[in-house]
């Protein structure tokens, strides 16, 4: 490990750009479940059943429980030291961008931890989100599109969100199975990752495309890998440094240390 840590940070800090490219498991500190691993929501739940267009079109009312009770948990939980440490870096250093997997909004609030410590804005750390938000809905008539906080009543149909504008119902803004993702957010993440001398991916199996490919980019353009994760991933042989733990544990290592070396690992 203190090989491949001192070779990620002599790769950071040499680069120009960085492209950071988190999943799931950046989140899993916080108490935000997993999809794959042990205790991971696709071990319970039937994804054609609870994440697709077709699941909604048949019943809106238990797909909205679902999300309802997904926005409950991550509404309970903080950001980790990952997501806290990454924030500090964003806003402390030029050049990176980050690209998430994640619906939750840990990134979010992590950076906005970082920022008040340091009396900054955390504009320049907010992600690019190529799933979605479980904090925002989108119409299924209508363009409308709103961030939404508030609990999910699912009783009846006639109680679950509905939009402003046209009355018709809302969906969870997040990607299903089967849908394209954001094609702006998507083009921006590419672009991003082509551009950067070095992806540090946290907590992803790498098993969903296109999100996936991300890491492709930067190293079909001649850039390096670090993977930060206790598990195997689909990047497992492409990584330059691979760190194997836990983000709350590693990123903080890997990002907090000062000129020269900083903390003895
Ligand atoms: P997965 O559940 O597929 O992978 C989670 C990764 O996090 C695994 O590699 C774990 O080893 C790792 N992990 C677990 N605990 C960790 C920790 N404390 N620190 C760091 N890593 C840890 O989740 P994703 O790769 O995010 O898409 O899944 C990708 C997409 O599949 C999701 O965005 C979602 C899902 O279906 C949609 O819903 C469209």
């Amino acid at each position: 490990m203190s090989d491949d840590l001192a070779r990620a940070r002599e790769l950071l800090s040499g680069a120009a750009r960085v492209l950071v490219f988190t999943g799931a498991g950046a989140s899993a500190e916080s108490g935000v479940p997993t999809f794959r691993g042990p205790g991971g929501l696709w071990r319970s739940f039937r994804a054609d059943q609870l994440a697709t267009p077709q699941a909604f079109a048949r019943d809106p009312r238990v797909v909205w429980e679902w999300y309802g009770w997904r926005r409950w948990i991550v509404a309970g939980c903080r950001p980790n030291l990952a997501h806290v440490a990454l924030g500090r870096w964003m806003l402390a250093r030029e050049g990176i961008t980050l690209v998430t997997q994640n619906v939750d909004d840990l990134h979010e609030r992590g950076a906005l931890e970082a920022a008040a410590a340091l009396g900054v804005s955390a504009a320049r750390a907010a992600p690019i989100r190529l799933h979605g938000s479980l904090f925002h809905v989108r119409c299924t008539a209508c363009a409308e599109r709103a961030e939404h906080r508030d609990p999910i009543d699912a009783a009846g149909e006639a109680t679950l969100p509905h939009c402003q504008s046209c009355a018709s119902l809302l969906r969870p803004d997040v990607v299903w199975f089967g849908e394209p993702l954001p094609e702006d957010a998507l083009r921006s993440a590419f672009a991003a990752a082509r551009e950067a001398a070095v992806c540090l991916v946290v907590g992803t199996s790498g098993a969903v495309h296109p999100a996936a490919a991300v890491v492709h980019q930067t190293l079909g353009a001649g850039g390096s890998v670090i993977v930060v994760d206790p598990g195997e991933t689909a990047y497992d042989d492409m990584a330059t440094a691979r760190l194997w733990g836990a983000a709350g544990d590693v990123v903080p290592r890997l990002l907090d240390a000062g000129p020269g070396g900083g903390r003895g690992d």
